[in-house]
């Protein structure tokens, strides 16, 4: 079992379970946490964004050009942005802490 700790916007840590393949967007869903994932992880939306730890941020695979067209729809975007449903579970990412965004 792998973990990924969500800091929602009040500042609550969430510490979600699942296993490598697992995308953060589904797991924020599962532990009914306000991530909408409209399109189901397809990048056609961006309402899974999240901001990444930076400690964390360079450990994650290059934004793609199809995520960064979707980041670039986001208001509120932060250096480290990203969409959750690209983020999958592996053992690296083990503890991986993320941000809700304001
Ligand atoms: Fe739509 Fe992530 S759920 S882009």
């Amino acid at each position: 079992m792998l973990t990924a700790i969500v800091i929602d916007t009040t500042g609550a840590a969430h510490t979600l379970h699942g296993k490598a393949g697992d995308s953060i967007m589904q797991l924020a869903r599962a532990a009914d946490l306000p991530v909408v994932g409209e399109c189901n992880g397809s990048l056609a939306c961006a309402t899974c964004h999240m901001v990444v730890d930076p400690d964390w941020a360079a450990r994650l695979a290059p934004v793609g050009e199809d995520e960064e067209a979707m980041l670039d729809t986001i208001f509120n975007l932060k250096p480290t942005s990203r969409l959750s449903c690209q983020i999958k579970l592996r053992a690296d990412l083990d503890g991986i802490r993320l941000f809700l965004p304001a």
